[in-house]
């Protein structure tokens, strides 16, 4: 640190400072920027104060370099990647990476952007960190399916606090973009199809991430991603255009952004889709018209990777300098990738195309956020203790959670004469499948610090659990998507030698996340075929699905025993199914998506409208399909446990509840019916009977894990407020009609224990 900068203090600053001219040369060798002190950080005057000052030495170029985020070297997912260098970091061309993580390189790139570039402003570190950074944790889809939003807050901390040991800043986390679409590969990274439980994962992961005290060297930046409307992509096509209505945007795609912003968000990623013509990365009424004026967010809006340069191809810039202004005056933050605002501002500003307040404006917020992030108080804080970051990685508390977390995940599907829990005395077990061995299949796609070898293995798992007494008979059967069947034979003498069989199916995790769509939903290959030959052996078959997305399984009903869904599961799966299946847990996890019968009935949701002619079966001329039932293969919601529960005494507190300040009760009783411990999720829908505009028949208003021991019950009360009843009338305000309101509890979507109420004007 150069003397003047350490005597220089922010007020200082603030009085003797000179605006810098676009055109004033610079030195490029002493570093200028003052640190603040660590216990100012939470504090936003002393904030201002200090970016103010800082915002005012800065020229045009120094700015630029804040905006641009080029990845680190070897992530490079788009068309043209650019890889950042030490010399661009010297020329301060760079604010910040993504991709790039480990201490020793972080602090090697912080010690350049410090040390040797004139204003000495550190570089801030991001990095796609979705479920779990080494320690790789379930899908975002399987933590959803736990509907445990402690859980997920746990497993969100304990991803930030391994990150953050590796120098890493920023996360681009947590994925909030619903999607009602399984053909849509990115459906694997988000909460699935709901706005209420997307909302409260949301909420529940940027807690975790950001902790109570950003300042503070094991709290990260939370960035909720892809504003907005991603999940829409029409025909589950990645990056295509959304084709949304105002009031699905507001009701559907919004809300966990909402949330997001809620719990504090200091990021937010942009999202690769048009809406109605306008692509996201341009959308200035959305970023700068509802986000920041209207729900006051302050934060950094990051573009994704070279969004900035594809509103070329969009068709809505001619070249790259249009691109930028349109970016930039949007209200997007960050160039990821493209170089675009660096290379191609300059001239726009000097044109007049683009204001030095608006480009201020997200130099401040950019700026704001490595204040926030404790970086001018120590830019080395997260990089300098390489003991931290041994002992922070796999760790045994950090196994444990993902372990819990998967545990949690599991749904249930089938379960045909109690065929689970498996004995652990059986003499014979045959495993079969192609992905009782696939490690990658345990990280899933996303997990881009996961290593193979951390992985336990579904037959490490089976075989830890079950010693040495019994013998695994291990067939692979068939691949994941090749049409070979010469390996069905082999598979079903494996079976017919065992006292029981459990096959591992699915998806390999290249089947979904991003630029992985598939316009099937079937089990790849001849797994349906193996799965069918093995159980006609008449065995105790569990099939355990490892897969991104929710697939149509229906040719396995009754066929065999049991259906495990187990998601992909990181890397303690392999040791949280064989806990599953042998009992020693008892599966609790719910679907966080409807699963169709096949791709023809998608989109299909349960919050769906009613219709003019809602479908019955006996009625030709109402909305159905003639070739297969209009209902799913299994409802949202749904899940099986090892126990079974009972739902009674379902009451509201009053009959009757003024329309300005609308508050109820819902209580239900929840008793465990069958003979083990078990958890049961209580959810609770609600149905505006009649409204000013059509309304979805039902919506989640809330959900309550409860654990109960063989015959106890338990009374759940669920608080119901203005949110929960209030509709987007035909201008989209925000109202309660008077009118009557159904709400129906109980373990699944199809819940059918009903009570009635009135919200009734005064
Ligand atoms: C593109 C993806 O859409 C986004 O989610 C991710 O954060 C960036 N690439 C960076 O890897």
């Amino acid at each position: 640190m150069s003397r003047d900068a350490e005597a220089m203090t922010p007020n200082a600053m603030l009085t003797g400072l000179l605006a810098v001219a676009l055109t004033t040369p610079v030195s490029t060798t002493a570093r200028e920027t003052p640190r603040i002190n660590h216990s100012s950080a939470g504090d936003r005057a002393a904030e201002k104060a200090f970016v103010d000052a800082l915002l005012a030495k800065m020229t045009l170029e120094e700015k630029l370099g804040q905006l641009n985020q080029p990845p680190g070297v070897g992530n490079h997912t788009g068309p043209e990647a650019m890889a950042g260098n030490e010399d661009q970091i010297r020329r301060g061309e760079i604010g910040s990476f993504f991709g790039t993580h480990g201490v020793e390189l972080t602090c090697r790139l912080q010690k350049i952007a410090v040390e040797e570039t004139r204003l000495g402003i550190p570089l801030i570190f991001a990095y796609d960190v979705i479920h779990g950074h080494r320690t790789v944790f379930p899908v975002p889809l399987a933590e959803a399916a736990s509907f445990d939003a402690e859980e997920v807050r746990i497993a969100a901390r304990h991803a930030a606090v391994e990150a953050s040991a590796h120098g890493i800043h920023w996360v681009f986390a947590p994925m909030v973009d619903i999607a009602r679409d399984p053909r849509w590969g990115r459906i694997v990274e988000g909460a699935g199809e709901d706005p209420y439980l997307g909302s409260v994962m949301a909420a529940a992961r940027v807690r975790g991430f950001q902790g109570d005290d950003l300042a503070a060297v094991d709290t990260v930046l939370a960035t909720a991603k892809h504003f907005v409307a991603y999940g829409a992509a029409e025909g589950g096509r990645d990056y295509n255009t959304a084709e949304i209505s105002e009031r699905t945007l507001h009701e559907v795609y919004l809300p966990p952004f909402k949330a997001s912003v809620d719990a504090g968000a200091e990021s937010i990623m942009a999202a690769f889709n048009d809406i109605a013509g306008v692509p996201m990365h341009a959308h200035r009424d959305l970023i700068e018209g509802l986000l920041r004026e209207q729900w006051g967010w302050d934060g950094v809006l990051v573009s994704d990777y070279t969004g900035i340069m594809e509103l070329m191809p969009h068709g809505v810039a001619a070249n790259r300098e249009d691109a930028g202004v349109l970016g930039i005056n949007a209200g997007v933050d960050v160039d990821l990738v493209s170089r675009i605002y660096y290379e191609d501002l300059p001239a726009a500003v000097r044109a007049g195309r683009v204001s030095m307040e608006q480009i201020d404006a997200s130099v401040r917020r950019m700026l704001n956020a490595k204040y926030r992030s404790g970086l001018f108080d120590d830019p080395y804080r997260y990089c300098k203790d390489p003991a931290r970051e041994v002992a922070l990685t796999l760790n045994p508390e950090q196994r444990a959670a993902a372990r819990r977390m998967a545990q949690k995940s599991f749904v249930l599907l089938e379960n045909d004469n109690a065929t689970l829990p498996l004995s652990k005395s059986l003499r014979t077990l045959a495993v079969i499948g192609p992905l009782a061995d696939h490690r990658q299949s345990m990280l899933g796609n996303w997990a881009v610090a996961g290593r193979q070898e951390d992985v336990v293995t579904p037959i490490e798992g089976l075989q830890a659990a079950l010693g040495d007494g019994t013998r695994l008979i291990v067939a692979r059967g068939s691949g994941v998507e090749d049409m070979d069947a010469s390996g069905i034979a082999e598979a079903v003498r494996a079976a017919e030698q065992a006292d029981a069989v459990v096959m591992f199916l699915g998806e390999h995790p290249d089947m979904s996340a991003e630029a992985h769509n598939r316009t099937s939903l079937d089990l790849p290959g001849v797994q349906e075929q193996l799965a069918l030959a093995v159980a006609a052996t008449g065995k105790p078959v569990v099939v355990v699905l490892l897969n991104g997305r929710p697939l149509s399984i229906g040719a396995l009903q009754g066929k065999v025993g049991a259906v495990l869904e187990a998601w992909f599961p990181g890397v303690e799966g392999g040791n949280a199914i064989a806990d599953v299946l042998f009992g020693d847990v008892n599966p609790s996890g719910k679907l966080p998506v409807t699963f169709p019968r096949n791709v023809g009935q998608v989109p299909t949701y349960y919050a769906h409208k009613a219709t003019g002619r809602p479908p019955r079966e006996e009625e030709k001329y109402t909305s159905k399909y003639i070739d297969v039932p209009w209902t799913p293969l299994y409802p949202f919601g749904h899940g099986l446990s090892y126990t079974t529960f009972g739902y009674d005494q379902l009451a509201v507190a009053q009959a009757k509840v003024p329309v300005g300040e609308p508050r109820q009760q819902v209580s239900v009783r929840v008793t465990n019916t069958g003979k083990r411990a078990g958890d049961e999720v209580v959810q609770l829908y609600v149905r505006d009977d009649f409204g000013s505009v059509a309304r979805p028949v039902r919506q989640l208003r809330g959900f309550q894990r409860v654990s109960l021991q063989p015959g106890e019950s338990r009374t759940v009360t669920f608080e119901l407020g203005f949110d929960d009843l209030a509709l987007l009338d035909a201008k989209l305000k925000s109202v309660v009609e008077p009118g009557t309101f159904t709400v129906f509890v109980g373990g699944d979507s199809d819940a059918s224990l009903e009570a009635k109420f009135e919200v009734v004007a005064p």
